[in-house]
């Protein structure tokens, strides 16, 4: 049976993985990564050392109060010409770290416990949120693919995901995200509107006054 026809009580208790399904091909799987939530934390400080945190410009000239970086063959990136995917990180002018093979794993899997089996991401765009900072509404569309799912693991401070409609006007639900956490969409409804709300002020055990997210993709 489809991952689509699956009822959502019954969803939630298969394989003792809770599931919140948010939309035919969208779910949050509670504490996905939360077992190898450590190892993740532990990478952020490698990958930095690399390809420092950065905040961007829009192709609209807005810096973004997020600052990220990447990890992976390819690394996305935004500037006042647009939004692409680059093997090269423009603040170094070298590769970017190279993903944890641990990491494309726990990727996989959470993938494969939504529905979408063989999924092997070459990117990892590493968000990291201080209190105030938000990230507006958006698709996530400069992959070459869009069969291939989106995977992205929420880690330290808790957030308040937005997750809209197929138009940027559409009504937006607010979904509470933990550390560990791991939201996975595709298919119908991978050019879903989503962002995150203003991070809220706080300290968390595993990584202090930070919010950090994974986001997986395959972009090639
Ligand atoms: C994103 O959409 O790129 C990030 C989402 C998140 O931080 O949870
Ligand atoms: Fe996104």
């Amino acid at each position: 049976m489809p991952p689509e026809f699956i009822p959502l009580a019954l969803a939630q208790d298969q394989d003792g993985v809770r599931r919140v399904v948010l939309g035919a091909r969208a779910v949050l799987l509670r504490g996905f990564a939360r077992e190898c939530a450590p190892e993740l934390v532990a990478a952020i400080d490698a990958i930095a050392v690399v390809s420092p945190f950065r905040h961007m410009v829009t192709p609209g000239g807005w810096e973004m109060s997020v600052a990220l970086t990447n990890c992976g063959q390819v690394g996305w990136v935004t500037d006042r010409t647009g939004y692409r995917y680059d093997a090269i990180d423009p603040a170094t002018g070298r590769s970017w770290p190279a993903m944890p093979y641990a990491f494309a794993d726990l990727a996989a899997e959470a993938a494969e416990a939504a529905g979408f089996s063989g999924f092997r991401p070459d990117a990892c765009l590493v968000n990291r949120y201080t209190p105030g900072a938000r990230l507006s509404l958006h698709q996530d569309r400069n992959e070459r693919d869009l069969g291939q799912p989106i995977v992205s693991v929420s880690l330290g401070l808790p957030a308040i995901f937005l997750w809209g409609a197929k138009r940027r006007a559409g009504k937006v639900r607010r979904i509470p995200l933990i550390h560990g956490d791991v939201m996975v969409w595709g298919g119908p409804d991978r050019l879903t509107f989503h962002g995150v709300h203003f991070l809220a002020e706080g300290e968390h055990p595993s990584t202090g006054g930070y919010r950090f997210n994974f986001t997986f993709r395959r972009a090639l």
